[in-house]
């Protein structure tokens, strides 16, 4: 349905919450107790300066990480830190480097993806026998109408690394939604790509949303995110600061100060940069003192 209102979204138990998510490597903290939720019909875009934790809170999301304190639960269930049991469970996700197989065709690319979703063993494959191939079919078929779904239909059978970027880009989300996901999670999804690619890549996620897969993306391009999205969260050195509709992140001040470098009022990191501040006022007073007093 693609005509939900603001209402039902909220209402509806989420697809997704992540509670007190927080992620230390050794003394650096990249995520720092990050609560999330994520409802069904939604599109919610995560945003924030380089290096301040995006990439690392969906490793966390996924089961790459396992997170140092929180935890993820997928319709209300836990997850356990594993990925291929993250992926069974319902979350599939796109990296932000591609990672594709370079060598199989598009149409195997998607099949690889959809091995979660196939309950055929390992004997059943070697014998080959007819659970296998209804299986096998079943699987191709489902392949083809994602790869029709996602306009790559016609170069089925080219090899992935033949293809140019923005279909690459596009494979990779294929072969995420071949999992069934219930959420997906985009990781720059637009990244290197032109306008013309960007507005596509816009479409396809709209689509998939109306599909009725909920959306968590990150992304760089604002234009691209406050556009798209029914929900953003703004993440700064590890910390959720804001989190709301695209207008409200958008006016927001300190979200434009975050990107702009500028210090304000109660972000993390701004006591100690207040302290050095004073301390390098405190050693200029000295140093314009002490000229003074040459000066005399
Ligand atoms: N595996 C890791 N080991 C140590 N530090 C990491 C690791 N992954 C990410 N980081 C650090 O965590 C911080 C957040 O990185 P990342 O999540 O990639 O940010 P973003 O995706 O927002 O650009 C950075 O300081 C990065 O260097
Ligand atoms: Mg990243």
């Amino acid at each position: 349905m693609t005509d939900m209102t603001t209402t039902t979204v909220a209402k509806a138990a989420p697809v997704l919450t992540a509670t007190g998510v927080t992620m230390r490597f050794g003394g650096l903290t990249a995520v720092r107790s990050v609560d999330l939720d994520v409802h069904p019909g939604e599109i919610v875009g995560l945003i924030g300066p380089n290096g301040a934790g995006k990439t690392t809170f969906f490793n966390c999301l996924t089961g790459l990480y396992v997170p140092t304190e929180g935890r993820v639960a997928y319709r209300g269930t836990v997850l356990p830190p594993k990925p291929h049991l993250v992926t069974q469970a319902g979350i599939a996700r796109t990296f932000q480097n591609i990672r594709l197989f370079a060598n199989m065709t598009v149409l195997e690319n998607v099949l690889v993806g959809r091995h979660t979703r196939t309950k055929e063993g390992l004997w059943s494959a070697l014998l080959r026998g007819p659970g296998f191939k209804r299986a096998e079919a079943a699987s191709k078929a489902r392949a083809m109408e994602l790869l029709e779904f996602t306009g790559l239909a016609a170069k089925a059978d080219h090899l992935s690394r033949n293809l140019p970027y923005g279909e690459q880009r596009k494979l990779e989300i294929a072969r995420a939604l071949a999992s069934d996901p219930g959420l997906l999670l985009l990781d720059e999804p637009t990244a290197g790509m032109n306008p013309q690619e960007t507005r596509a890549t816009e479409e396809l996620v709209f689509a998939i949303r109306d599909t009725g897969t909920a959306v968590l993306v990150i992304e760089h391009d604002m234009r691209f995110i406050f556009n798209l999205c029914d929900r953003v969260a703004v993440l700064v050195q590890g910390e959720k600061l804001v989190e709301g509709s695209s207008d409200v992140v958008q006016s927001d001040e300190r979200v434009i100060a975050a990107y702009l470098g500028t210090p304000f009022e109660g972000a993390p990191g701004a006591e100690e940069a207040a302290a050095v501040e004073a301390a390098e006022d405190q050693a200029a007073g000295r140093a314009t003192h002490a000229r003074t007093e040459d000066g005399q």
